[in-house]
């Protein structure tokens, strides 16, 4: 029986707010309120417990696809997040990153959140938002057009995640057995869980149970 003790890095995505809302006949934007609202739990279980990265999947390069009001709603919960919620977690010396393009924030957000970004810290929150997997891997090939080979800490070294360690736990909630374009390069020996809980109810005993599942997990990395 192996003891992997506590992963380093965690990486959530978090799914499933619109139907919790909708199971409540309510609109999908108190289902993402709600969402919110447990970031808070669970960041705070994680970091409580010695996890020192954790990184969650809060809107997606394709999320632009859907109806403007829900995006719009979207944005609005994030940039709120952003100066409501993230000077507490500085306080708290957790370093703070977006990971995707934030080039469309208006400039005091971007400004902000660079800001952020310069806390130095052994752990950190990082938001992937209008992040997808492989325009961060395109992203990063682009940044070395002059180069004819590129080993691959070098590759690593232009992807948002940079110097952290690859996810050691991805869970997704919400009842889909699917990546929808997260973290592509990095999961690749990820301990992947399927959670059927929809995001705003997923509690800390359902994380915990994953935590207390993956201490015992051989992760064999291709050996025997
Ligand atoms: C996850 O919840 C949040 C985002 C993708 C922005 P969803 O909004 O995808 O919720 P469901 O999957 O429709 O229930
Ligand atoms: C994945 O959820 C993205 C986020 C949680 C931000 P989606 O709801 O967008 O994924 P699909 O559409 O079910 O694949
Ligand atoms: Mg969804």
């Amino acid at each position: 029986m192996k003891s992997n003790a506590i992963p380093k890095h965690v990486a959530i995505i978090m799914d499933g707010n619109g139907r919790w809302a909708e199971k409540r006949s309510l609109p999908r934007s108190v289902g993402h309120i709600a969402g919110v609202k447990n970031i808070d739990i669970i960041t705070d279980y994680l970091f409580n417990l010695g996890v020192n990265t954790l990184t969650l999947f809060a809107f997606s390069t394709e999320n632009w696809n859907r109806p403007i009001n829900e995006v719009d709603g979207l944005l609005l919960l994030f940039k709120n997040y952003l100066i409501e919620k993230v000077p507490d977690l500085i306080k708290k010396n957790i370093g703070f990153n977006v990971f995707g393009d934030i080039s469309f924030f208006d400039e005091e957000t971007q400004s902000l959140i660079q800001q952020y970004s310069l806390v130095n810290s052994d752990k950190c929150l990082n938001i992937c938002f209008n992040y997808g997997g492989r325009s961060e891997i395109i992203r990063a090939i682009n940044s070395f057009v002059d180069k004819s080979c590129v080993s691959e800490a070098e590759l690593r070294s232009a992807l948002y995640t940079k110097n952290l360690p690859d996810p050691d736990v991805l869970i997704r909630t919400g009842g889909e057995h699917r990546i929808s374009n997260f973290l592509l390069f990095q999961i690749a020996y990820s301990e992947i869980y399927f959670i059927d809980t929809l995001w705003p109810d997923f509690s800390t005993d359902e994380l915990q149970n994953i935590l207390n599942d993956y201490a015992i997990t051989d992760r064999r990395f291709g050996k025997i």
